[in-house]
């Protein structure tokens, strides 16, 4: 089992918001799963919490075979086994395709040959020519695209993925989600996606449904 949470909570303000309410998710590895649910219903937190860039109140979560609630060093264990990938790419605007892909490559296997490295997923992913480019220079799809190669940067266990086509439209959409699946199928790399979209939810091979931070199908 890559993610195993047990009754994780977690609030905000003092405990007056309540964004997850007793979760409970067991993910194998190898899955590519989606995470439904509407505005507000926890789904950015939950996968926070398992990407490790915020801290639950109470639970139990293991992700990778770690403990996040004991695991002292969050960052080198977010750098070696997550992938993020989020609704707006958040590329640096002043750092080019290649520099932006080679951020995450500062902690991780293949610091000794970055560039190498980077024109690889570049490759993968199409933009090989986008290389030199300002991300400002590029469609939307085109920066999302950038946006997974720099996910793939350190060959992540898991990518989490949050909203990862909500500003694309429908044909760009189609094909960042298919080089989603085709990385699961392929590369078996555990992938979570979070949507409100059940369009996009049906890519996914099991769909979990979360309403006021629990879990209320799939
Ligand atoms: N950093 C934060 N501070 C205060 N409240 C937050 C914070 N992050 C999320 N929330 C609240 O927690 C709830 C769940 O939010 P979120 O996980 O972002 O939902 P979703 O991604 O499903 O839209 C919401 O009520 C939201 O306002
Ligand atoms: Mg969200």
């Amino acid at each position: 089992m890559i993610i195993d949470i047990k009754n994780l909570k977690k609030t905000f303000d003092d405990g007056k918001i309540v964004a997850l309410d007793g979760i409970n998710l067991q993910v194998e590895e190898g899955e590519f799963i989606s995470i439904m649910g509407p505005s507000g219903s926890g789904k950015s937190t939950l996968l926070n919490m398992i990407g490790a860039l915020d801290r639950p109140d109470s639970g139990m979560i293991k992700v990778a075979g770690r403990n996040l609630m004991k695991e002292k060093d969050l960052s080198s264990f977010r750098a070696r086994e997550i992938g993020f990938i989020f609704q707006l790419h958040n590329l640096i605007p002043n750092l080019t395709v290649l520099e932006n892909v080679e951020i995450p490559m500062f902690e991780g296997p293949y610091e000794d040959r970055m560039d190498e490295r980077a024109m690889e997923l570049l490759e993968y992913l199409g933009l090989a020519d986008k290389a030199d480019r300002l991300p400002s220079e590029l469609s939307g799809g085109e920066r999302q695209r950038v946006a997974i190669a720099r996910a793939l940067a350190n060959d992540p266990t898991i990518i989490l993925a949050d909203e990862p086509t909500g500003s694309l439209d429908s044909k760009t959409e189609k094909k960042i989600l298919e080089k989603l699946k085709e990385l699961n199928r392929e590369h078996k790399v555990t992938i979570v996606l979070v949507t409100h979209d059940p369009r996009v939810a049906s890519m996914a091979s099991r769909i979990i449904e979360i309403l006021d931070g629990k879990i209320v199908g799939g």
